[in-house]
This record gives C-alpha cells, sequence and structure tokens, in this order.
C-alpha cells in the first residue's frame, strides 16, 4: 500500500462511517418519502442526519439542505442567488482564487449578464476587509470567499469578510469543503448566508454533501421533481451518504482538538524538513494554515508532474498544485493569483497529512522526496538548477 499523503483531494471512508451507512442499502432502504415503517425509518434517519450535521456546523436543521457534494453547493449558492437577485443588481465579488466549482460559474454567469470582481489575494492568499469593501458597490448582490485555499492551505478570515457583507446587505457564500472538519465552523457565528460542504473531505463517502442557507426567502429549487428537500432539491435522498456524512462529521469534530495537535506537530516536522532542500519555499501563509497541510514550489523542474511522478515510483501519494488539475500540465491558477511567476505556479507540489499518516511516514517521506526532487532537476529537460 503507498503512503497517502493527499488528504485535501479525498480521504479513505472511516470505519464508523461504514458502519453506520451498512443497513441503510439493504436492510433498511425504504424511501423516505414512503408511509408505510420501511420508509419512515429512511426519513427519521435522515432528519436525524440533518440535526446532527446541523449541530456540528452551528446552523439549525432547518438551514441545512443535502447534496451530492461540494460542486453542487458551490454551483447552487451562486447560480440561486443569481437568478433570486438579478433584478437587484448583476454584480458579484469573488476572488481569483477559488475552485474551479466556483469560478467556471461564475464565468457562466458572467456570459450570463453579470459583472464580476476577482479579488485578487496577496503573496499569501489572503484577503483583507478593506478590499472587499472597496469592491462593493450598489448593485452587487452576492459575495463568495472561500474558508480555506485547497492549494496553498491559507485560512482565511470569513467572519471579518462576512461582517462587511453584511453592513452593505449583500449575501455572503463561503465554500468551506476544505474547512469542515479540519478547523472550527460555525455558520452562525461565522454570519455568512450560505456555506458549501463535503463529506468526503473528511472521511465520509464521497457524492454527498450540503448546503447551509440561511436566507429566509432561500434559493430556487435546484431540481424539480418529487418535491423532496422542502422542494428544493428533488430526488430520492442519498440515505447511506447523508448518514455516513453526519458519522464522520461526529467524529471529525469531537477529535478536531487532538487531531490538530497531531497535525500541527507533523506537518511542522514536514515543513522544516522539506525547506531544507536547496530551491525549496513555502507557499501560503505561514499562521493561518490548515493543520497538516503543507505546500512549495520546487525551483529547476519544469513541471510539479515530475516530482509526483518520482514520488509515486516511491510508493507515496502527494499532488501537484491540485487535484483537478493534476491530469493537466497547466500552471495552478491559484499560485499565479498569489503572484507567482508561471513557471513557478506549474512547480507546486501539495502533501497533505492526515491522522493515518505516522511520524516515521513523514520521514521516510521526506528521504523520498530529497531523491525526487534531485532525479527530476538531473532528468528532466531544461530548466537547470
Ligand atoms: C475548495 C473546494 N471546493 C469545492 C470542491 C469540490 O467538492 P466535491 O469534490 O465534493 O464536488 C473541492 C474539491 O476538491 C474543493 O477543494
Amino acid at each position: 500500500m503507498p503512503v497517502y499523503m493527499d488528504h485535501s483531494a479525498t480521504t479513505a471512508l472511516s470505519e464508523h462511517a461504514l458502519r453506520e451507512m451498512l443497513p441503510y442499502f439493504r436492510e433498511e432502504y425504504g424511501n423516505p418519502s414512503a408511509i408505510y415503517s420501511l420508509g419512515q425509518t429512511a426519513k427519521n434517519v435522515l432528519e436525524k442526519s440533518r440535526q446532527r450535521i446541523a449541530k456540528f456546523i452551528g446552523a439549525l436543521p432547518t438551514e441545512v439542505f443535502f447534496t451530492s457534494g461540494g460542486t453542487e453547493s458551490d454551483n447552487w449558492a451562486i447560480r440561486g442567488v443569481c437568478q433570486r437577485r438579478r433584478d437587484k443588481g448583476r454584480h458579484i465579488i469573488s476572488t481569483a482564487m477559488e475552485h474551479n466549482a466556483v469560478l467556471r460559474t461564475l464565468q457562466q454567469m458572467e456570459e450570463d449578464g453579470f459583472e464580476v470582481t476577482y479579488l485578487l489575494p496577496d503573496h499569501l492568499g489572503r484577503i483583507s476587509p478593506e478590499q472587499l469593501e472597496e469592491a462593493i458597490r450598489p448593485d452587487t448582490v452576492l459575495i463568495s470567499v472561500m474558508m480555506a485555499n485547497n492549494v496553498v492551505g491559507t485560512v482565511l478570515n470569513i467572519k471579518e469578510l462576512a461582517k462587511v457583507a453584511k453592513r452593505h446587505r449583500v449575501l455572503f457564500h463561503t465554500d468551506a469543503v476544505q474547512a469542515v472538519g479540519h478547523i472550527p465552523v460555525n455558520a452562525h457565528e461565522l454570519g455568512v448566508d450560505l456555506l458549501s460542504l463535503s463529506a468526503h473531505k473528511f472521511n465520509g463517502p464521497k457524492g454527498v454533501g450540503a448546503l447551509y442557507c440561511r436566507i429566509p426567502n432561500p434559493l430556487p429549487p435546484l431540481l424539480t421533481g418529487g418535491g423532496q428537500e422542502k422542494g428544493m432539491r428533488s430526488g430520492t435522498e442519498n440515505i447511506p451518504g447523508i448518514v455516513g456524512m453526519a458519522a464522520a462529521l461526529e467524529d471529525a469534530v469531537s477529535s478536531l482538538q487532538d487531531n490538530t495537535e497531531y497535525l500541527k506537530r507533523l506537518q511542522d516536522r514536514m515543513i522544516s524538513g522539506v525547506l531544507e532542500i536547496p530551491g525549496v519555499r513555502l507557499t501560503g501563509d505561514p499562521e493561518n494554515r490548515l493543520p497538516g497541510f503543507c505546500s512549495f514550489v520546487v525551483e529547476g523542474i519544469p513541471h510539479s508532474v515530475y516530482v509526483v511522478n518520482e514520488m509515486n515510483e516511491r510508493g507515496f501519494c502527494i499532488s501537484s498544485g491540485s487535484a483537478c488539475s493534476a491530469a493537466s500540465r497547466e500552471a495552478s491558477h491559484v499560485l499565479l493569483a498569489l503572484g507567482y511567476e508561471k513557471h513557478e505556479a506549474g512547480a507546486s507540489i501539495r502533501i497533505t497529512l492526515g491522522t493515518d499518516n505516522t511520524e516515521q511516514d513523514v520521514e521516510d517521506a521526506l528521504a523520498a522526496l530529497r531523491a525526487s526532487v534531485q532525479k527530476a532537476r538531473t532528468e528532466s529537460p531544461s530548466m537547470a538548477f
């Protein structure tokens, strides 16, 4: 088995989540809309899961809508607000370092007549409240800023940014897909109107997530049909997935402090070890970053895939910038937004540690990385270091 160090791409399903999910595949498989008891059992566990999830993200159960994951939640939040508010204004504010689930949706909104201001983060991936305030216009209807970045791990000050939005009565959405289960997230305390989360980032199953929606006149329905999710998102609910998400989130939240301490220790060792390799620099905010998140620019290589492949040969799963662009050779749009040169943005690696990693794994990965960087530098074409 390879040593998995790409936990911000996805995580393994926890034993607890699997155990809770299993009965809902073959024994308690009823449709929650059915009135006989098999259906009602499913309905009960659906609402119980909603209550559990709401509690863990500081929300009311009525504010939680289940989706197929982070991408769907982001799409729904943005499209929904634009559809509902287009008569009030056609200006959106976001950042140039969002996940493509947000960026590509915003591009579609632009094609549909909206104007988008993309705030440029500073070199560490931060957005200031002043910067946001300056961009707000009378016709701004939505602000969408991620809570934690998936390429450099910077954690943003969403509470302060949401305060600015509130002062100007603009709806605020945050993509908290990388944050939920890894740092404290309380929707009410943050003061956001919409928040996206995804189960597979915190040891839950893939293909299930949620959208927190505080606004009283909610979004238009995402999917129309049988009227599930209070008519907002039709389709028979993914009961095993939703149960698994609740179980995984319970574990993540209840062990958050212990996990954070452990991951910070591994992270410190990993970062200091990697920075001993000449020509390697840390990316993102050294202080406010996700626990276990290590990201670097490696000089002297044409592209990060050379290092990622070398690490793979040595039995380690790490990623190049971001999983969704791993197959392409494009430079990371996030690093470009942070002010890195194109060749640097193409040579970024991301090592994201999880609680299944040990101190020995980190030492072994460091040795493998030293060898991999050296090999990539000597064997890859051009780019002498
Ligand atoms: C910040 C961020 N937003 C959204 C997504 C998409 O989530 P999902 O894979 O659940 O669709 C990801 C996944 O990598 C992410 O990192």
